[in-house]
């Protein structure tokens, strides 16, 4: 297949049907810290208002370094998970000292952040800092899987690292950020786990598992 093509076709539908999220209308790599770690385990619609509410209370690192924690797991209330909110906290510690107060802009120090894992830091790192490095999650393994009919098996320790290299194929040489956008969009409006929409996907004609109407066998899946 022509990997980059593909992703050229995507980034031109992300041009016009990205949805509109806060988040997407800043480059500040905190704000964008502050939403990555929120959206791990928390679906858009559930965590709009507590994003928007955590940034206004909290709106750069020294405010939330500042802050006592209990005040901190406050503004997390409802949202589940508080160790996300805890390391957010450390982690802000940890930018005062260790890089006096600003984000890191590399993806090694983004890492080195408390609670930061693969996944995290190349979204921020893509998304605030332009650099090429695709933020694979369960979105990226579901759309490749089918958009390959690919039988890697979603389970397997190595998906994380078979899917970053399918992904680095398709990613295109300008717009990193909105490349990994424009897939979790196309994951969670139109390759949807279940009922997809494949009348409405950009990608229905290259899609192998659409063309051959095996969508739902993909992404395969042995272990829980
Ligand atoms: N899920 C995780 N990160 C996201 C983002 N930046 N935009 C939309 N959904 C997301």
């Amino acid at each position: 297949p022509d990997f980059l093509h593909l992703g050229e076709k995507l980034l031109n539908w992300y041009g016009t049907n990205s949805r509109d999220l806060p988040w997407r209308k800043t480059k500040d790599p905190y704000k964008i810290w502050i939403c990555e770690i929120l959206l791990q385990q928390t679906q858009v619609k559930q965590g709009l208002n507590h994003y928007l509410r955590f940034v206004e209370r909290f709106p750069d690192v020294k405010s939330l370094a500042e802050a006592h924690e209990d005040e901190v797991l406050l503004y997390w209330k409802g949202l589940g998970y508080y160790s996300r909110a805890l390391n957010l906290h450390k982690a802000s510690k940890q930018i005062m000292q260790d890089f006096d107060g600003n984000f890191p802009d590399d993806y090694e120090s983004i890492l080195s952040l408390k609670g930061v894992g693969k996944y995290t830091a190349a979204a921020i790192a893509s998304i605030a800092f332009d650099l090429k490095y695709p933020a694979v999650d369960g979105n990226f393994y579901r759309v490749l899987s089918r958009l390959f009919a690919d039988n890697f098996d979603i389970s397997n320790a190595k998906a994380f690292q078979y899917f970053s290299e399918l992904a680095l194929l398709m990613m295109p040489e300008h717009q990193f950020g909105d490349f990994n956008e424009a897939m979790m969009d196309l994951g969670s409006e139109i390759c949807k786990p279940k009922n997809p929409i494949c009348v409405a996907c950009p990608l229905n004609e290259d899609c192998l598992a659409f063309q051959s109407g095996t969508v739902n066998e993909f992404p395969l899946k042995t272990k829980k």
